[in-house]
């Protein structure tokens, strides 16, 4: 059963952040760009767009195409996500009444085409929705001072869409229990297609492999498939789980890590530098690769963890205080999260933005 998301969330790291955020607004509402901190800037100006529209009433957020085809039943973020403060359509015929109209990247036609013909009503917000790397994002034309906000996993972005630890709930105190292990160390790969940037990881996974046995699932190697249901009950039969991305970029930290941390298992992460996972996670819940020398030296860390179960167990302390969230396991798992966050901050914004040089900020 996966439980909806907890409202929770790590208190301390937001209010900090949304100091920073307000600080640089702030900066960015008085001093208009052209500044790299300002992928966006904001007018005080031009907020007659509003008029007409009743506060009271639910934004509807239209979504303008389905991710990669894939449909999945709104209700799914009241049920999930516990969000139910936007309309949710697909319904093309309501675009001149939607606030918010939700543009998939790899959706967009490389000449626009399929983007809407009719004039844009002056309070409508699009929205462009990208949760693929810089790796995988293909630069089409035109794109600039077209969207009003900007929704993926970077923390910079304007909807933000991450699995995050919340704080741990001391009332419902039950300790953890280490899952039954029988493997030391699995991987679940489906992607080696190395035009997504995944030689990287392939390489150091080889080298690891002649240096400590890796328990390999999913199509890429010919690993066994998985079907949903046994894939936390799987990593959590390991003692440590390669949390590797497909390509390394900021703030690219994904359910690849997710995983293990709610199935009771050490992620070893490959990735962006350990500072940015400890942005978002604590310092002992992960190792990283680059705190070894080479991929035999991380080998031997891990067998000698083997054998010592107390430094084993260090990297669950964390769980005295955090909670990690399970994440949804269809096959549109990574969209449904970001649609159902955008419709909640669809009916809480009510400013004006425009993302000037999209690329710009996404590339850099
Ligand atoms: C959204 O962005 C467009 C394109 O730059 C701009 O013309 C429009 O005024 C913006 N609308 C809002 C509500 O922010």
């Amino acid at each position: 059963m996966i439980p909806a998301a907890s409202k929770k969330t790590l208190c301390f790291i937001k209010i900090a952040a949304l100091g920073l955020i307000c600080s640089v607004l702030a900066f960015c509402l008085y001093f208009e760009p052209p500044s790299p901190v300002c992928p966006y800037s904001s007018t005080l100006a031009d907020e007659g767009g509003y008029e007409g529209l009743d506060p009271r009433e639910k934004p509807i957020v239209l979504l303008w195409f389905w991710p990669l085809g894939v449909k999945f039943d709104f209700k799914v973020c009241s049920t999930y996500f516990n969000v139910d403060s936007c309309v949710l359509t697909d319904d093309r015929s309501l675009y001149s009444k939607a606030q918010g109209v939700i543009f998939f990247h790899k959706g967009i036609d490389w000449n626009l085409r399929n983007m809407p013909q009719a004039p844009r009503p002056a309070f409508q917000k699009w929205i462009w929705f990208n949760v693929e790397s810089p790796t995988n994002t293909v630069k089409k034309p035109g794109l600039d001072n077209l969207f009003n906000l900007t929704l993926s996993y970077r923390r910079d972005a304007d909807i933000t869409v991450r699995n995050e630890l919340t704080i741990r709930d001391k009332e419902m105190n039950e300790d953890f229990v280490l899952p039954k292990k029988d493997k030391l160390l699995c991987w679940i790969v489906s992607n080696n297609n190395p035009a997504t940037g995944t030689a990287a990881r392939e390489r150091y996974y080889h080298k690891l492999s002649k240096h400590i046995e890796i328990h390999v699932f999913g199509a890429a190697f010919g690993g066994l498939r998985l079907r949903f249901e046994d894939y936390y009950s799987t990593i959590a039969s390991c003692k440590f789980y390669l949390s590797f991305e497909n390509s390394i970029h900021r703030d690219y930290i994904t359910e690849k890590v997710n995983g293990p941390l709610v199935a009771g298992t050490v992620p070893v992460v490959l990735g962006p530098p350990r500072e940015n996972y400890e942005q978002f996670l604590p310092s002992d819940a992960f190792i990283h690769i680059n705190d070894f020398p080479d991929e035999k030296s991380l080998a031997e860390f891990l067998l000698s963890l083997d054998k010592e179960d107390e430094a084993y167990m260090r990297y669950f302390e964390w769980r005295k205080f955090y909670t990690a969230t399970p994440h949804l396991l269809s096959t549109s798992n990574e969209f449904i999260h970001p649609i159902c966050l955008a419709c909640n901050h669809m009916s809480r914004d009510r400013d004006f933005h425009v993302v000037h040089d999209l690329y710009k900020w996404y590339f850099s």
